[in-house]
Protein backbone atom coordinates (compact mmCIF):
# COMPACT_ATOMS: atom_id res chain seq x y z
CA UNK A 1 0.00 0.00 0.00
CA UNK A 2 1.31 3.51 -1.23
CA UNK A 3 1.89 6.28 2.05
CA UNK A 4 3.05 8.45 -0.35
CA UNK A 5 2.49 9.49 -3.77
CA UNK A 6 3.91 12.26 -5.50
CA UNK A 7 3.04 12.77 -9.19
CA UNK A 8 4.88 15.26 -11.33
CA UNK A 9 5.37 17.84 -8.76
CA UNK A 10 6.83 21.18 -9.81
CA UNK A 11 7.55 24.09 -7.10
CA UNK A 12 8.37 27.70 -8.71
CA UNK A 13 9.46 30.22 -6.58
CA UNK A 14 8.03 33.49 -7.76
CA UNK A 15 9.97 36.76 -7.38
CA UNK A 16 11.43 39.18 -9.96
CA UNK A 17 13.42 36.12 -11.49
CA UNK A 18 11.25 33.02 -10.86
CA UNK A 19 13.14 29.65 -9.70
CA UNK A 20 12.35 26.25 -10.65
CA UNK A 21 12.82 24.36 -7.23
CA UNK A 22 11.30 20.84 -7.74
CA UNK A 23 10.50 19.75 -11.52
CA UNK A 24 8.19 16.76 -12.65
CA UNK A 25 9.23 14.81 -9.34
CA UNK A 26 7.05 11.30 -9.05
CA UNK A 27 8.29 9.34 -5.71
CA UNK A 28 6.27 6.79 -4.43
CA UNK A 29 6.49 5.56 -0.61
CA UNK A 30 5.35 2.04 1.02
CA UNK A 31 3.80 1.26 4.08
CA UNK A 32 6.49 0.69 6.09
CA UNK A 33 9.34 1.90 3.75
CA UNK A 34 12.41 4.42 5.02
CA UNK A 35 13.87 6.73 2.36
CA UNK A 36 15.89 8.96 2.74
CA UNK A 37 16.36 11.89 0.34
CA UNK A 38 20.11 13.04 -0.39
CA UNK A 39 21.44 15.97 -2.60
CA UNK A 40 23.46 18.94 -3.17
CA UNK A 41 22.97 22.06 -1.43
CA UNK A 42 20.24 23.78 -2.74
CA UNK A 43 18.60 20.50 -4.80
CA UNK A 44 15.50 21.09 -3.82
CA UNK A 45 15.63 18.90 -0.42
CA UNK A 46 14.01 20.95 1.86
CA UNK A 47 11.19 22.51 -0.70
CA UNK A 48 10.35 19.05 -1.55
CA UNK A 49 9.81 18.01 2.52
CA UNK A 50 7.91 21.12 2.92
CA UNK A 51 5.20 20.69 0.08
CA UNK A 52 4.99 17.19 1.45
CA UNK A 53 4.29 17.97 4.95
CA UNK A 54 1.97 20.94 3.58
CA UNK A 55 4.08 23.71 4.90
CA UNK A 56 4.06 25.25 1.16
CA UNK A 57 1.67 24.09 -1.50
CA UNK A 58 3.04 22.64 -5.00
CA UNK A 59 2.45 24.76 -8.06
CA UNK A 60 1.68 21.56 -10.15
CA UNK A 61 1.15 17.99 -9.33
CA UNK A 62 -0.18 16.30 -6.57
CA UNK A 63 0.84 14.50 -2.95
CA UNK A 64 -1.11 12.46 -1.87
CA UNK A 65 -0.99 10.89 1.71
CA UNK A 66 -3.20 8.06 2.60
CA UNK A 67 -4.67 8.66 -0.84
CA UNK A 68 -5.97 11.72 0.24
CA UNK A 69 -4.69 15.32 -0.85
CA UNK A 70 -4.02 17.20 2.04
CA UNK A 71 -3.50 20.63 -0.04
CA UNK A 72 -6.87 20.60 -1.33
CA UNK A 73 -8.13 20.56 2.21
CA UNK A 74 -9.63 23.33 4.37
CA UNK A 75 -7.73 24.96 7.12
CA UNK A 76 -9.47 23.15 9.41
CA UNK A 77 -9.58 19.89 8.06
CA UNK A 78 -5.48 20.23 7.33
CA UNK A 79 -4.73 21.35 10.73
CA UNK A 80 -6.48 17.95 11.96
CA UNK A 81 -4.75 15.89 8.95
CA UNK A 82 -1.64 16.98 10.07
CA UNK A 83 -2.16 16.70 13.73
CA UNK A 84 -3.03 12.88 13.03
CA UNK A 85 -1.20 11.72 10.07
CA UNK A 86 2.15 13.38 10.25
CA UNK A 87 4.81 13.43 12.61
CA UNK A 88 7.79 15.43 12.64
CA UNK A 89 11.85 15.53 13.43
CA UNK A 90 13.54 18.35 13.18
CA UNK A 91 17.67 18.99 13.34
CA UNK A 92 17.45 21.14 16.19
CA UNK A 93 14.58 19.37 18.12
CA UNK A 94 12.12 21.77 18.16
CA UNK A 95 11.02 21.15 21.70
CA UNK A 96 9.54 23.18 23.97
CA UNK A 97 12.25 24.01 26.54
CA UNK A 98 9.44 25.31 29.50
CA UNK A 99 7.92 21.90 29.66
CA UNK A 100 9.30 18.03 30.58
CA UNK A 101 10.13 15.40 28.15
CA UNK A 102 7.39 13.62 29.36
CA UNK A 103 5.60 16.74 28.27
CA UNK A 104 6.72 17.56 25.56
CA UNK A 105 6.03 13.30 24.44
CA UNK A 106 2.51 14.32 25.50
CA UNK A 107 1.75 16.98 23.71
CA UNK A 108 0.43 15.74 20.33
CA UNK A 109 -2.00 13.73 22.24
CA UNK A 110 -3.04 16.65 24.55
CA UNK A 111 -3.79 18.55 21.19
CA UNK A 112 -6.16 15.23 20.41
CA UNK A 113 -8.29 15.58 23.07
CA UNK A 114 -6.66 12.01 24.30
CA UNK A 115 -7.86 11.29 27.71
CA UNK A 116 -4.79 11.79 30.49
CA UNK A 117 -4.37 8.22 31.71
CA UNK A 118 -3.65 7.34 28.65
CA UNK A 119 -1.56 9.82 27.69
CA UNK A 120 0.23 8.97 30.53
CA UNK A 121 0.40 5.14 29.71
CA UNK A 122 1.58 5.90 25.91
CA UNK A 123 4.15 8.28 26.90
CA UNK A 124 5.46 5.44 29.74
CA UNK A 125 5.30 3.28 27.07
CA UNK A 126 7.01 4.89 24.12
CA UNK A 127 9.88 6.28 26.80
CA UNK A 128 11.06 1.99 27.29
CA UNK A 129 11.16 2.18 23.76
CA UNK A 130 13.53 4.72 23.48
CA UNK A 131 15.47 4.21 26.69
CA UNK A 132 14.40 7.57 27.96
CA UNK A 133 12.26 6.57 31.14
CA UNK A 134 14.56 7.48 33.72
CA UNK A 135 14.49 11.30 31.90
CA UNK A 136 10.85 12.23 31.96
CA UNK A 137 10.45 14.62 34.52
CA UNK A 138 13.76 16.76 33.16
CA UNK A 139 13.36 19.79 31.52
CA UNK A 140 15.09 19.81 27.85
CA UNK A 141 17.44 22.10 28.89
CA UNK A 142 18.96 19.15 31.44
CA UNK A 143 19.33 16.37 28.87
CA UNK A 144 22.13 15.46 26.06
CA UNK A 145 21.52 16.42 22.40
CA UNK A 146 21.20 12.51 22.11
CA UNK A 147 18.60 12.01 24.65
CA UNK A 148 16.42 15.87 23.10
CA UNK A 149 16.40 13.69 19.80
CA UNK A 150 15.02 10.55 20.95
CA UNK A 151 12.45 12.74 23.15
CA UNK A 152 12.11 14.29 19.97
CA UNK A 153 11.13 11.04 17.84
CA UNK A 154 8.77 10.19 20.87
CA UNK A 155 6.71 13.09 20.07
CA UNK A 156 6.66 12.48 16.54
CA UNK A 157 5.42 9.12 16.88
CA UNK A 158 3.18 8.94 19.96
CA UNK A 159 0.16 9.62 17.95
CA UNK A 160 0.97 6.79 15.59
CA UNK A 161 1.04 9.20 12.14
CA UNK A 162 0.69 7.34 9.18
CA UNK A 163 4.06 9.12 7.64
CA UNK A 164 6.79 10.27 9.36
CA UNK A 165 8.84 13.40 8.28
CA UNK A 166 12.48 14.46 8.98
CA UNK A 167 15.04 16.97 8.16
CA UNK A 168 18.72 16.03 9.02
CA UNK A 169 17.45 14.68 12.25
CA UNK A 170 21.32 13.67 12.96
CA UNK A 171 22.12 16.87 11.64
CA UNK A 172 23.17 18.40 15.13
CA UNK A 173 24.28 14.96 16.75
CA UNK A 174 28.17 13.54 17.08
CA UNK A 175 28.35 10.12 15.10
CA UNK A 176 27.58 7.93 18.22
CA UNK A 177 24.47 10.01 19.12
CA UNK A 178 23.24 9.98 15.24
CA UNK A 179 24.05 6.17 14.81
CA UNK A 180 21.76 5.92 18.30
CA UNK A 181 18.95 7.92 16.63
CA UNK A 182 18.99 6.37 13.29
CA UNK A 183 18.90 2.77 14.62
CA UNK A 184 15.70 3.49 16.74
CA UNK A 185 14.11 5.53 13.76
CA UNK A 186 14.45 2.39 11.86
CA UNK A 187 13.43 0.24 14.41
CA UNK A 188 10.14 2.28 15.73
CA UNK A 189 9.72 2.64 12.36
CA UNK A 190 8.83 -1.32 11.89
CA UNK A 191 7.36 -1.39 15.16
CA UNK A 192 4.92 0.94 14.97
CA UNK A 193 4.18 0.53 11.45
CA UNK A 194 5.48 3.71 10.14
CA UNK A 195 6.84 5.37 6.99
CA UNK A 196 9.39 7.30 7.10
CA UNK A 197 10.96 10.19 4.47
CA UNK A 198 13.80 11.68 6.15
CA UNK A 199 16.33 14.67 4.21
CA UNK A 200 19.94 14.02 5.29
CA UNK A 201 23.66 15.48 4.56
CA UNK A 202 24.97 12.22 6.23
CA UNK A 203 25.67 8.93 4.00
CA UNK A 204 25.79 6.94 7.23
CA UNK A 205 22.44 8.19 8.24
CA UNK A 206 20.57 7.43 4.90
CA UNK A 207 22.61 3.78 5.04
CA UNK A 208 20.03 3.03 7.74
CA UNK A 209 17.36 3.34 5.18
CA UNK A 210 15.61 0.98 2.68
CA UNK A 211 15.91 3.41 -0.64
CA UNK A 212 18.23 6.55 -1.11
CA UNK A 213 16.65 8.98 -3.41
CA UNK A 214 19.16 11.50 -5.24
CA UNK A 215 17.90 15.00 -6.37
CA UNK A 216 20.05 17.64 -8.33
CA UNK A 217 18.67 21.26 -9.61
CA UNK A 218 15.44 19.81 -8.31
CA UNK A 219 15.28 16.82 -10.61
CA UNK A 220 15.08 13.32 -9.61
CA UNK A 221 18.66 11.98 -10.32
CA UNK A 222 19.23 8.22 -9.11
CA UNK A 223 17.75 6.02 -6.76
CA UNK A 224 19.56 2.90 -4.77
CA UNK A 225 17.88 -0.06 -2.52
CA UNK A 226 19.65 -1.18 0.55
CA UNK A 227 21.03 -4.87 0.62
CA UNK A 228 21.87 -7.23 2.93
CA UNK A 229 25.17 -5.40 3.80
CA UNK A 230 24.91 -1.58 5.65
CA UNK A 231 28.44 -0.91 4.77
CA UNK A 232 28.26 -2.04 1.12
CA UNK A 233 25.27 0.43 0.76
CA UNK A 234 26.93 2.81 2.57
CA UNK A 235 29.98 2.96 0.01
CA UNK A 236 27.37 2.58 -2.95
CA UNK A 237 25.80 6.00 -1.38
CA UNK A 238 28.88 7.66 -1.74
CA UNK A 239 29.75 6.92 -5.05
CA UNK A 240 26.62 7.77 -6.30
CA UNK A 241 27.45 11.53 -3.66
CA UNK A 242 30.43 11.91 -6.06
CA UNK A 243 29.14 11.16 -9.45
CA UNK A 244 26.86 14.31 -8.15
CA UNK A 245 29.06 16.75 -8.02
CA UNK A 246 28.87 19.61 -6.01
CA UNK A 247 31.33 20.41 -3.06
CA UNK A 248 32.71 17.88 -0.90
CA UNK A 249 31.31 20.06 2.13
CA UNK A 250 27.81 19.82 1.05
CA UNK A 251 27.95 16.30 1.90
CA UNK A 252 30.10 16.11 4.82
N1 LIG B 1 11.36 30.80 -0.26
C1 LIG B 1 12.14 30.76 -1.34
N2 LIG B 1 12.07 31.71 -2.30
C2 LIG B 1 12.85 31.65 -3.40
N3 LIG B 1 13.72 30.66 -3.65
C3 LIG B 1 13.85 29.69 -2.75
C4 LIG B 1 13.07 29.67 -1.54
N4 LIG B 1 13.42 28.57 -0.83
C5 LIG B 1 14.35 27.95 -1.55
N5 LIG B 1 14.61 28.59 -2.70
C6 LIG B 1 15.55 28.18 -3.76
O1 LIG B 1 15.13 26.92 -4.25
C7 LIG B 1 16.24 26.04 -4.45
C8 LIG B 1 16.08 24.79 -3.59
O2 LIG B 1 16.22 25.17 -2.22
P1 LIG B 1 16.08 24.10 -1.03
O3 LIG B 1 14.84 23.31 -1.23
O4 LIG B 1 16.22 24.84 0.23
O5 LIG B 1 17.35 23.18 -1.31
P2 LIG B 1 18.13 22.17 -0.33
O6 LIG B 1 17.26 21.91 0.86
O7 LIG B 1 18.37 20.95 -1.17
O8 LIG B 1 19.40 22.83 0.03
C9 LIG B 1 17.48 26.85 -4.12
O9 LIG B 1 17.98 27.38 -5.33
C10 LIG B 1 16.95 27.95 -3.23
O10 LIG B 1 17.74 29.11 -3.35
MG1 LIG C 1 17.67 22.18 2.94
Amino acid sequence: MEVLQVKQLNKVYKGKISHEALSDIDLTIQKGETVAVMGPSGSGKTTLLNVISTIDSPTLGEVKIDGQQPHLLEAEELAMFRRRKLGFVFQFFNLLNTLTVAENMALPLALDGVNPGEIMQRVEQMAGKLGISSILNNRTYEISGGQAQRTAVGRALIHRPSLLLADEPTGNLDSKAARDVMELLTRLNQEEGTTLMLVTHDAMAASYCDRVVFIKDGKLYNEINAGENRAVFYQNILDVLSLLGGHRHDFS
